[in-house]
Parts: C-alpha cells; sequence; structure tokens
C-alpha cells in the first residue's frame, strides 16, 4: 500500500482516499480477526469517476537514451567532460518533458539535477532561468547534512574570495551556506557584467567535478536574454570548466538562424565544444 502511494505516475496510485480507506480496512478487519495480514492486491475497490489523462511519456525510450548517453559522456572516460545538449521541437511536442525524465537516474548517479525556465514576459530580468536553476541547488544543498553543508561552504568561500557578496546580489539563497559576506567595491556597470560572469565561473565550477557532475537544464531558451547568452558562451567555451552538460530546450518554431540563441550556439560549436542537437 505504501509503494501504490508513492508510486512514479500519479495514475498508479491510489485516486482517492475512499480507496485507501477500504485498504485500511481491509487490514484492521484481518488483524482483528486472525491476528495477521494475508496478501492482497491493493487498490481493488478505490475507483475514481473522472477522466484523467496519465503522466506517463510514451515513446520517447530513445530520446531518453540519447540524453543519458550525453551524461555518460560527461562523466565518462571519454575526451570531452562538456557539452550543450539542444532539444527542439514544436511548442507543446514534450521537450520540458523528456528532459525531466531523467532527473532521477542522473541524481541516483551522484549527479546534480537542476533546472530553470526563460519566461516570455521576464526578459528584461538577466539570468532568470539560471538564477532559478541556482537557488534550486542551494535548497538541494540545505538538505544535506551540517557536515556536508559546512564543506560546500569551505569551497564556495574558497572560489568566491572576497567577492562572494557579487553572486549573492543575484541569488541571494548563496548566503544561507556561505554566511554573510563583506560588501564590494561598485564598478562601472560596463564592468559589472564581466565580474558576475568571471566570478559566476569559479562558483559553478565548484559544483561541477567528478563526484558530483551537474546536469543544467535551461529551458525556452527562445525567450533567453542577452546577459545569460554571453554567460552561457562563456561557461561552454571556458576549458577548465569539466562535468557539466548543459541541456538547453528551444521551440524551433519561434527561432530562426537571426536568432541570438542560434548565433551563440553557433560560438560555441566554432570554439570545438561539443554541441549535439535532439529534434522531437
Ligand atoms: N511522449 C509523451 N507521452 C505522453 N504525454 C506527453 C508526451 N510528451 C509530452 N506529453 C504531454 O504533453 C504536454 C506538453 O508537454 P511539454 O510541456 O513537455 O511540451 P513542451 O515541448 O515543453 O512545450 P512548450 O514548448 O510549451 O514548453 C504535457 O502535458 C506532457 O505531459
Ligand atoms: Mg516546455
Amino acid at each position: 500500500m505504501v509503494m501504490k502511494l508513492l508510486a512514479k505516475t500519479a495514475e498508479d496510485r491510489y485516486q482517492s482516499a475512499l480507496g485507501l480507506k477500504a485498504d485500511l480496512e481491509t487490514c484492521f478487519d484481518q488483524l482483528q480477526g486472525s491476528g495477521k495480514i494475508a496478501n492482497f492486491i491493493p487498490g481493488k475497490l478505490d475507483k475514481f469517476g473522472q477522466f484523467l489523462i496519465p503522466q506517463k511519456l510514451y515513446g520517447r525510450e530513445a530520446e531518453v537514451a540519447q540524453l543519458l548517453e550525453a551524461f555518460e559522456r560527461v562523466v565518462g572516460n571519454s575526451q570531452s567532460k562538456i557539452e550543450l545538449m539542444l532539444v527542439s521541437g514544436y511548442s507543446g511536442i514534450g521537450k520540458t518533458s523528456v528532459v525531466n525524465e531523467i532527473h532521477k537516474p542522473i541524481v541516483r548517479q551522484r549527479g546534480y539535477f537542476i533546472a530553470g525556465k526563460f519566461d516570455q514576459f521576464k526578459r528584461n530580468i538577466p539570468y532568470a532561468a539560471l538564477i532559478q536553476a541556482f537557488q534550486e541547488l542551494m535548497r538541494q544543498l540545505l538538505t544535506e547534512n551540517s557536515e556536508n553543508i559546512g564543506i560546500w561552504k569551505e569551497k564556495l568561500l574558497e572560489a568566491f574570495g572576497q567577492n562572494g557578496q557579487v553572486i549573492i546580489d543575484v541569488i541571494p539563497e548563496v548566503e544561507l551556506i556561505v554566511g554573510k559576506q563583506p560588501a564590494v567595491p561598485t564598478i562601472g556597470s560596463s564592468e559589472s557584467p564581466n565580474r558576475f560572469n568571471r566570478l559566476f565561473q569559479k562558483f559553478i565550477q565548484v559544483f561541477t567535478q567528478k563526484e558530483h557532475p551537474l546536469v543544467l537544464f535551461l529551458d525556452d531558451l527562445q525567450w533567453v536574454d542577452s546577459a545569460s547568452l554571453k554567460l552561457i558562451q562563456l561557461l561552454m567555451t571556458d576549458a577548465d570548466c569539466k562535468y557539466l552538460l548543459m541541456i538547453g530546450a528551444d521551440r524551433d518554431n519561434e527561432v530562426n538562424p537571426a536568432h541570438p540563441t542560434i548565433q551563440t550556439i553557433d560560438k560555441i560549436k566554432q570554439s570545438g565544444a561539443l554541441v549535439n542537437n535532439i529534434i522531437l
């Protein structure tokens, strides 16, 4: 009964509290009668009077395998330790769903899987999807034990030096791990994106390590902002960055060759970085 309650897809779980109650009553009656519970199939009396659309994904085994192969390339013995995998297709074709399928297998292999999506109406907020993804990562880290959190703190402080506040200004959750940081000198608005990007590179490298590779899923790239594109390009062409699989999803019906995303991807390809594409 517990396994049924925990089933991965919603349609395999109990559909109503009454169904669960009926099974509990079966257990109770048997316990009272004979002192033990004989095997029975749970959910026999579970009925739900509504038409449900199943959550299960159909016919995407090949694409899921391709995504996991990309992860294997990044962690395995191959030359390339960093890869950009693009998942493209018409709106609603199932891009987000297929990428989310690899979440569990990645975590099982001690990888971190984080995701953020760009928003049509938040294009004026730089780094929106990256911020969302790393907020999630900070929350994941905070669920680890205090010894581990202490280790993360040490590693992050070493990467930041005196400049941790630059990252905290953008991703406030980082402060929960490293604590209050000294104020940083203000610099010109033309220089400050560079300072942020340089520090972000060091920040992400704390998490992209052989023992815990990072999968960063950036959804809805058709709505990416230009600051994020610059940072993505920087990360993907950084020779020091390893054990990183970046997955980007985009509606290919909304991006033409002149779209800044396509231009950035071309530049990343030209730099020799591994870029692959799954078209749904
Ligand atoms: N292979 C599949 N089998 C069953 N249902 C699917 C499959 N692929 C997608 N769906 C369902 O179709 C809907 C749309 O999928 P999803 O949101 O992943 O599309 P998308 O390509 O990311 O869309 P968008 O371009 O709007 O971001 C979801 O409800 C999802 O559960
Ligand atoms: Mg989507």
